[in-house]
């Protein structure tokens, strides 16, 4: 589902949540929470805003949470703090009987919304007519469920940016070529870290319908969707030069969606798990400049006052779907339970939530 479809399908939030104090809404959400016990499990992504955060009965990356939502057994509901690709992969993972809920429609990724199933069933065509049945596809998990259900279809599966190089060598013991979706970056980030050369990678337009590449095709052993992540996109090299020279000794950790010149000028880059094991483990006294999402980015800061963080960008904004989930609506989400009125439910469509579970669960298997 786009953008689009989801703004037209959200029913906003009621007026009586516009003006309640924070003290309010948090007595309420902790109220409710209470009432409901093992009934409710309220996951949060670690890119979520610190209000949120405080009521999150697991944190985690796009992985663990994913893991966390195939164990849950217990939980009736799933209120998912965190954007829709995830809500979704909740629902294609939870018991047919679980409910999973995202407190607010309108909290999308404009990466995932960078591949459309119909662009990729067209883009599908093309290549196999020119590579032949030479491509496995694997999809970021930030992506549409139709889009990870067209993979698992046609024998891929999910990655994260935890086990992406696991996956992509996985991928490439199956096939001569991948199709990597919908992200660019973490795909030639991953695809380089393994040994393959950017000279062996191509680009596929999804809007201008063509591959761009330079050389003979059969050379081609990764074909990277041309997507990526607005957010990541904003860190650049001349954050990393001003940083460096501002601040001696620093180290820089990026994530693996920032573009590959600037992951390849970092230290150290990994997924939000990764970057926030490094920050733990890291000396007291030690500078770091973190090139990730700013929610993230501020809690290290806090939690971590014995060392020197700074944003890679200093002007750096959160990321704008992410910060729709809020206290109002998280409350708005809990008291629709509560009263019986179960509002922004996420279900996918059990034929798409068929095949999008086993590229899911391909990927699951295979990480631990
Ligand atoms: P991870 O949680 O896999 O690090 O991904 C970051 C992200 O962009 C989630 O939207
Ligand atoms: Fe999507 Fe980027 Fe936001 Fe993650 S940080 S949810 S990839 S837009």
């Amino acid at each position: 589902m786009g953008v689009l479809d989801i703004l037209k399908q959200s029913n906003g939030l009621p007026a009586k949540y516009k003006n309640l104090t924070e003290l309010e809404m948090v007595a309420r959400i902790q109220t409710i929470k209470e009432k409901l016990g093992e009934e409710l499990y309220l996951p949060g992504h670690h890119y979520q805003k610190d209000e949120v955060i405080q009521f999150a009965d697991d944190t985690g990356d796009s992985l663990k949470l994913a893991q966390l939502s195939a164990e849950n057994a217990q939980a009736k509901y799933i209120v998912f703090c965190g954007v829709h690709f995830m809500a979704e992969t909740a629902d294609i993972l939870s018991s047919e009987e679980q409910i999973v809920v995202l407190p607010d429609m309108r909290a999308g990724c404009s990466m995932a919304d960078m591949a459309d199933i119909y662009q990729t069933e067209k883009a599908w065509k093309i290549l196999q007519d020119a590579f032949g049945d030479t491509i496995l596809p694997l999809t970021y998990v930030n992506s549409t469920a139709s889009i990870k259900s067209f993979v698992g279809k046609n024998g891929g599966a999910t990655v994260t940016s935890s086990n992406a190089k696991a996956m992509v060598d996985w991928a490439l013991e199956q096939k001569e070529r991948i199709l990597f979706l919908p992200d660019q970056h973490l795909g030639r980030n991953t695809a380089h870290n393994l040994g393959i050369p950017l000279e062996q990678m191509a680009v596929w337009d999804p809007i201008a319908n063509e591959l761009e590449y330079d050389g003979p095709w059969e050379d081609v052993r990764i074909i990277l969707w041309k997507g990526h992540c607005s957010v990541h996109e904003k860190f650049t090299l001349e954050n990393i030069a001003q940083v460096r020279e501002e601040m001696p000794g620093v180290k820089v950790l990026v994530h693996p969606e920032c573009t590959f010149e600037v992951v390849q000028a970092s230290d150290e880059n990994g997924s939000t798990k990764k970057i926030i094991d490094t920050i733990e483990s890291a000396p007291a006294g030690s500078s770091w400049a973190i090139g990730t999402e700013m929610n993230l980015v501020n809690r290290l800061i806090q939690t971590h006052p014995d060392k020197n963080i700074v944003s890679l960008n200093p002007n750096m904004c959160p990321c704008l779907t992410m910060n729709r989930i809020d206290l109002p609506h998280l409350l708005w989400a809990l008291e629709s339970i509560v009263e019986g009125n179960v509002i922004n439910q996420i279900k996918v469509d059990a034929e798409t939530a068929h095949f999008a579970k086993v590229a899911l669960e391909r990927m699951l298997e295979k990480s631990i």
